[in-house]
């Protein structure tokens, strides 16, 4: 990172009045670095790329940097978008791998980065698709450098990539145990640790991590998938308490049921209806809807991010440590 972005960063974060100069800075700088960013970077920033910043148009982010892990798709791509609308700039950070081994089912492919990068510029932002893995350190120091040295600073990191997996406790392999873990809890791990060597000495920034309901409760489904959520939870409140006085904000979002690829497909549907001829996930919730507490029984990715878009904004400059239960209710009936 060289002097002037590190000035641009700091500009940035102050929120002071629009610089034309500024800016044109920070395009120049975004064009060099994407060029040197190598092949990892999919489309990088374009000469054209407008700011969401530009003069007059100043919103909640404008001037942030924003990081999403898992951005490709689901929630991670609806956060990456409630971020843009709010002015931020954006990183997707994914795996854009299909077939991962021990994985049961089809992570995001390249096409699905490309397509997660040209949505959130359609809304104004600039963005940058890096492929990358959450469990290899190395490459998340590398990608958060890219944000910082193409947009400036890095503000929000939303922890978001991981992997579900289903069936009984007894069925599950270690090498399925293991890489369950090394995504969901490593890999939230290395996030944060990524992202405080560049939070700390600016002496700012978010990090919202999404667990899960299954991280407040028990599950014979999804029973080591739920023991990463609650993991990711005692981790974040921990990252929440370290990084306080450096004015980093750690808090935790826990979504119940979200129509993603996630839960929404054959493998994971087929364990969850084990009867049913022809598992779906419409047919699934609708039998839910008769028990929950609302008269619905998932959400929709957006439902997540408008709590992701709550924990980077101004209205919780004062909130770490928490968690927000985004559940339809699903939680009314448990212990506080
Ligand atoms: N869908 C749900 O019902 C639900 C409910 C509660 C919590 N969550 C959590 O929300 C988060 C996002 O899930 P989603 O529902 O959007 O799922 P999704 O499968 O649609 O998206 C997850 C994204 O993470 C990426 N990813 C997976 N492993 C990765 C790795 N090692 N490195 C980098 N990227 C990786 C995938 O390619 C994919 O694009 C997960 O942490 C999940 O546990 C989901």
């Amino acid at each position: 990172m060289t002097n002037s972005n590190q000035n641009l960063a700091s500009t940035a974060q102050d929120g002071g009045p629009e610089n034309p100069d500024r800016r044109s800075l920070l395009a120049a700088a975004a064009v060099g670095a994407a060029a040197a960013a190598g092949p990892a970077v999919l489309g990088a920033t374009s000469a054209s790329a407008q700011s969401s910043d530009s003069a007059g148009d100043r919103r909640e982010l404008s001037g942030k940097v924003a990081f999403i892990t898992g951005g490709a798709r689901g929630i991670g791509l609806a956060s990456a978008e409630e971020l843009a609308k709010a002015g931020a700039d954006i990183v997707l950070f994914d795996i854009a791998t299909p077939n991962v081994p021990h994985v049961q089912y089809p992570l995001s492919s390249e096409a699905d980065l490309q397509s997660a990068k040209t949505s959130v510029e359609a809304l104004g932002a600039r963005c940058l698709g890096i492929k990358g893995d959450v469990r290899d350190r190395a490459a998340l120091d590398s990608a958060m450098q890219q944000a910082v040295d193409n947009f400036g600073s890095l503000d929000i990191v939303v922890v978001n990539a991981g992997v579900s997996q289903a069936g009984a406790i007894r069925d599950f392999s270690a090498d399925e145990v293991s890489t369950v873990y090394e995504i969901n809890v490593a890999g939230a791990i290395k996030t944060t640790q990524a992202a405080a060597r560049i939070m700390v000495p600016q002496n700012s920034g978010r990090m919202i991590f999404i667990s899960s309901a299954l991280g407040r409760m028990g599950n014979e489904l999804f029973p080591v998938y739920a023991s990463t959520k609650w993991a990711m939870i005692g981790f974040a409140k921990s990252a929440a308490v370290t990084y306080g006085k450096s004015n980093i904000l750690c808090n935790v979002v826990a979504p119940g049921l979200v129509d993603t690829p996630l839960a929404n497909n054959s493998v994971i549907l087929g364990k969850m209806m084990p009867d049913a001829a022809n598992p779906s996930f419409d047919a699934m919730v609708e039998g839910a809807v008769a028990g929950s507490t609302l008269n619905v029984a998932h959400l929709e990715p957006i439902d997540v991010a408008k709590a992701v878009l709550f924990f980077a904004g101004d209205s919780t400059s004062k909130v770490a440590g928490e968690v927000f239960d985004v559940s339809y209710g699903s939680l009314s009936r448990t212990i506080a």
